[in-house]
């Protein structure tokens, strides 16, 4: 007997399927979607093989040589279905209030009717031909009771691979769920029926529909049109932000776009570190980085590299999780010098999708290293460096990514999945700026430093469809991913402050950083990645109290003196250049913070105004 579970005609379910409610939704989603095979992820190896196999015969995947790169492939999407797509995402919450100015927002039975229950309705008939991938995902240790259960029906064989690398996925989960568990129910489809006879393409989607629909009431997410990144593994941004923002604000807990990191210190005393960087702005690089050589005994471990999920303990501490078990990374600019650890999780199991293929079989992007002489670009053309300098063709796509188990992760913390989450010390937040914002400046107080989140600015990169390379307000590096009204999220956040109770109540400190200070020559001025440990140590001394610092009017940030320079040539006038905080630039600055105030009037907290009015009155002293 094969003990694999194939797919199966509508209304097989396993034995191990207990969860009536579950059972049900299924049935009801397959008969809407007309889906012509349901298969019930079990999250096995082999089933985790077959399904490559299978991407591999359609196309989808290519394996990669099996010595150069063991077990990994590239899949190289639609070109017209490569990020996330902002414009296209809605919060469909009932009162338009609720989703606030920095959402999309449609009336949710409006959405519903279009997607749902109208004649026309966009998921009516859209697995035609395909299989619908039933796939149970625990977001954080299963069991945690920090985590929390999704289950996403997909008709991608190629979202059901990354999901079991990127979560705790199948069987266990659905024994978990039992007869009357609860999860998240989250429905996506590429949107490309096939009808009897039609060949399939490599990367299915629909370039005329596209809908990221998230009914934060009912926690429910429904996602068409689009098989990439974030549209598409729903337990990441749709679920373990937008949907579980929302969670956390009714039950007092915290979603955030935030990598945490474990340091240790020469004298063998343990920080943990979550920060808030925008998308493509550097989080997997910092959760992964190792100091430089000449900052002997320093050591830095991975908790998660994107998302954390943080809850206040009984005795006062903030504590987090990473409710994911893989990344999802950007491959252009990783390196065996910027980030030998990424480069190390990288040599095998890994999904590739939008980077070039080299003619041994490997794979290739900018930034990687020397180029090869030949390559096949993402978009399955020639691709030389020759061609490059004509013509400006990239190899990978600027939003190329990797699909990788953290357990690849040669830096991992061994509490990286510890159902108990660990205690946070500091909050980072740093945005993509070329000038204004300074290398590092603490916050005074908690308020100060909320503010300095919620008005935080970055430029825009390739992580979301759209222009790059412009300065938006990004607060907290949630303004594509807070599922409710920002000025609320803000007001959330002010009360932290006040929630932490108990023995050990610890407020954590505060900062903001930015690596990417550019000078008149248009290059970066910081070195960044590895040297970035020499920020974070001089953080972890303030927290210790042995660090110095220079009070200016919105925080405190260390002199040349206050950092350790040792084996590091970084002039004083570099170093003049990326702790500046010039009063022309930050009266500017002030005023596009008035900008996202008066935009998310009338539900910005006092508190912030007020810090608000305090600063502007420091800068003119
Ligand atoms: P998402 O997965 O989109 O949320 O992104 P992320 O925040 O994890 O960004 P990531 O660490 O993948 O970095 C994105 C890009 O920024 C890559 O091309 C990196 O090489 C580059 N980068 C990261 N850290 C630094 C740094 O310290 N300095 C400079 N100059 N570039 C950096
Ligand atoms: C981001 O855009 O912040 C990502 C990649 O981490 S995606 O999963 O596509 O959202
Ligand atoms: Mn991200």
């Amino acid at each position: 007997m094969n003990a694999i579970p194939q797919a199966s005609a509508p209304g097989t379910v396993p034995g191990y399927v207990r969860n009536a409610k579950l059972i049900a939704w299924v049935e009801r989603i397959a008969h809407l979607t007309q889906a012509e095979k349901v298969h019930w992820c079990d999250g096995s190896q082999e089933e985790y093989e077959r399904l490559c196999q299978q991407l591999v015969d359609a196309g989808t995947f290519r394996r990669l040589d099996p010595v150069r790169r063991p077990n990994s492939y590239l899949a190289c999407s639609d070109p017209s279905d490569v990020a996330r797509v902002e414009d296209r995402t809605f919060i469909c919450s009932v009162r338009r209030e609720d989703a606030g100015p920095t959402n999309n927002w449609v009336d949710p039975a409006e959405m519903r009717a279009l997607l749902q229950t109208g004649d026309k309705a966009l998921f009516r008939g859209c697995m035609r031909g395909r299989t619908l991938y039933v796939v149970p995902f625990s977001m954080g240790p299963l069991g945690s009771p920090i985590s929390h259960i999704g289950v996403e029906l997909s008709d991608s064989p190629y979202v059901a691979v990354n999901m079991r690398l990127m979560t705790r996925m199948g069987r266990a989960v659905v024994e978990l769920l039992g007869t009357d568990g609860d999860f998240v129910p989250c429905v996506h489809s590429v949107g490309a029926p096939l009808q009897p006879g039609q060949a399939d393409v490599p990367w299915p989607c629909n370039a005329e529909h596209k809908y990221i629909v998230h009914y934060p009431e009912t926690s429910e997410i429904w996602s068409y049109g689009s098989g990439y990144g974030g549209n598409a593994l729903l337990g990441k941004k749709c679920f373990a932000l937008r949907i579980a923002s929302r969670m956390g604000r009714d039950q007092g807990w915290l979603a955030e776009h935030m990598l945490i990191l474990g340091v240790t210190t020469p004298a063998g005393r343990k920080y943990h570190v979550a920060a808030a960087f925008p998308s493509a702005c550097g989080k997997t690089n910092f959760a992964m980085l190792i100091p430089p050589a000449s900052m002997p005994g320093w050591k830095i471990t991975t908790l998660g590299d994107d998302i954390a999920w943080i809850k206040p303990r009984a005795d006062g501490r903030m504590v987090a999780i990473n409710p994911e078990a893989g990344y999802f990374g950007v491959a252009p600019g990783t390196n065996s010098e910027t980030n030998p650890n990424c480069m190390r999780s990288l040599e095998r199991d890994v999904i590739f999708t939008n980077v070039a293929l080299t003619d041994d079989g490997d794979v290739w992007w900018e930034g990687m290293g020397p180029a090869p002489r030949h390559a096949i670009d993402w978009q399955g053309r020639d691709w030389t460096p020759e061609i490059a300098a004509a013509t400006g063709a990239k190899a990978a796509h600027p939003n190329a990514r990797f699909t990788v188990a953290a357990t690849n992760n040669p830096a991992l913390d061994p509490a990286w999945d510890d159902p108990a989450g660990v205690p946070i010390d500091a909050f980072v937040f740093g945005g993509r700026r070329s000038d204004t914002v300074p290398l590092v400046t603490e916050a005074r107080n908690w308020l100060e430093g909320v503010y300095m989140a919620a008005t935080m600015g970055s430029e825009t990169t390739a992580a979301a469809a759209g222009k790059q390379g412009v300065v938006r307000r990004d607060p907290f590096a949630m303004l594509p991913f807070c599922g409710y009204h920002m000025g609320d999220y803000f007001r959330h956040w002010v009360d932290v402050e006040h929630k932490l109770q108990g023995e050990s109540a610890t407020l954590p400190h505060i900062f903001c950083v930015n690596w990417f200070r550019k000078g008149a020559d248009g290059r970066f001025v910081w070195p960044g990645y590895g040297e970035n440990a020499r920020v974070l140590k001089w953080m972890i001394e303030r927290i210790e109290g042995s660090a110095q610092g220079q009070d200016h009017f919105f925080g405190v940030s260390p002199r040349r003196e206050d950092l350790d320079w040792a084996g590091l040539d970084f002039s004083a006038e570099n170093y003049a250049c990326v702790i500046e905080a010039g009063a022309a630039d930050w009266r500017k600055e002030l005023a596009l913070h008035d900008e996202l105030f008066a935009r998310l009037a009338p539900r910005v907290p006092d508190e912030l105004l007020a810090v608000r009015q305090a600063l502007g009155a420091n800068l003119e002293d």
